[in-house]
């Protein structure tokens, strides 16, 4: 990949290219739908991502290159402004961040092209915002601090493609390590990385191939059905911000006064909180077996409390619970579609992709895709 985005940026902008860089993927092995509640989850970066080849220019306009979709798109930086569901956005909403905070941006050439499957779940679009944004901080010698990146990226989603998603992405894209899988405290960012020995398993993606319209405006809404119990539990109690202020207890005060449905957020969110812990623990530990009881759990949670996962991701989840050779399994990411994460004996893998490919297919009339990732470094030069 790395020599042919290098490859392209000489056949389309017909000079050489100055930097090149690769931002990853990530994989979140639990704790989801936790982040923007100041909560606790546990992503990584993986093998798969985004490699991106930038030069300055001397026009006035900058001008990208999008291998995957074979597409040129031309800005001006003095007119930097969202194009609904175009992969650009996201490129203009790191630059706008990066020139709010004084980085004096010029004119570039950029080619960029990947092996990340695009609306997988696997945050391809953190995976370009945290690419662009460090990639030109390398070529203008801005020397953005990981930090700083990682709150750039995030507001560019937030405002340019209009997601109010969280910090996991960003910051899992970025602060990646080999082999480990960061605990993050999404509350102060303060984070820890943990092994992930998998000795006999590996870590295999089974992906949908659903990507529901509605799950941008239903993230959106999950938030404020979050914001709703934080509210109500603030009457009863002080020095409440956020649903990771609250035990289970004390949402027994708020029952007669919010729905059911509303309520269940607040369930799931303070209980995946406590299984991120847990799961912490076991990694200490080497217990994969309680990793993943605690998967499982997470996904019954958001499928059954808070209502982010759909039929083709309950069937893959429930057709692995039978399977010894499987200890966890789970819908991964905003939900609706996407992939579930699943940590998979070595010596099962074939089969397992035989056997759930054909029972998928007779279900839903379509094939399910298969990714087997490795925990990676995060955003770097190569
Ligand atoms: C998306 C968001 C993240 C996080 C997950 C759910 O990936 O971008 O911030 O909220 O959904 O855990």
């Amino acid at each position: 990949m790395r020599a042919q985005v290098i490859k392209k940026f000489m056949e389309v902008f017909q000079h050489e290219q100055k930097t090149v860089c690769f931002s990853p993927g990530r994989i979140n092995l639990i704790g989801e739908h936790t982040d923007y509640n100041e909560g606790f989850v546990m992503p990584a970066a993986i093998n798969l991502g985004i490699y991106m080849a930038l030069a300055a220019n001397d026009l006035s306009i900058c001008r990208v290159y999008s291998i995957d979709f074979e597409e040129e798109f031309t800005f001006h930086l003095e007119a930097l402004a969202p194009k609904k569901g175009h992969w650009a956005t996201y490129i203009m909403g790191i630059i706008s961040q990066l020139q709010q905070a004084g980085y004096p941006v010029k004119s570039f050439d950029m080619v960029f092209g990947g092996d990340l499957p695009i609306g997988a779940g696997l945050s391809s679009s953190a995976a370009l915002e945290c690419a662009a944004g460090f990639g030109l901080s390398q070529l203008f010698k801005f020397d953005i601090p990981k930090h700083s990146l990682i709150h750039y990226a995030q507001k560019a989603e937030n405002l340019f493609a209009g997601v109010q998603c969280g910090v996991m992405d960003q910051f899992a894209s970025v602060m990646g390590k080999k082999d480990h899988v960061i605990r993050l405290d999404c509350r102060d960012l303060s984070f820890d990385y943990f092994p992930l020995n998998l000795e006999h398993y590996q870590l295999l993606l089974v992906d949908t191939q659903v990507k529901h319209s509605l799950a941008d405006s239903a993230y959106n809404s999950r938030r404020f059905d979050c914001a709703e119990v934080v509210l109500l539990a603030q009457q009863n109690q002080v020095g409440i911000t956020s649903l990771r202020d609250l035990k289970l207890k004390h949402l027994d005060e708020i029952v007669p006064f919010i729905e059911e449905e509303v309520l269940g957020r607040g369930i799931y969110v303070i209980e995946e909180n406590e299984r991120v812990m847990e799961a912490s623990e076991a990694l200490k530990e080497g217990n994969l077996i309680k990793v993943g009881e605690l998967m499982y759990a997470s996904h019954l949670g958001l499928s059954d409390k808070y209502g982010v996962s759909c039929p083709e991701l309950d069937f893959l989840v429930e057709f692995t619970k039978p399977l010894d050779a499987i200890l966890g399994s789970r819908m991964m990411g905003g939900g609706f579609g996407g992939c579930t994460i699943n940590i998979i004996r070595n010596d099962f893998q074939e089969e397992f992709q035989r056997i759930i490919t054909s029972a998928y297919d007779h279900r839903f009339m379509k094939s399910p895709k298969f990714y087997q990732v490795r925990l990676e470094e995060g955003t770097r030069l190569i």
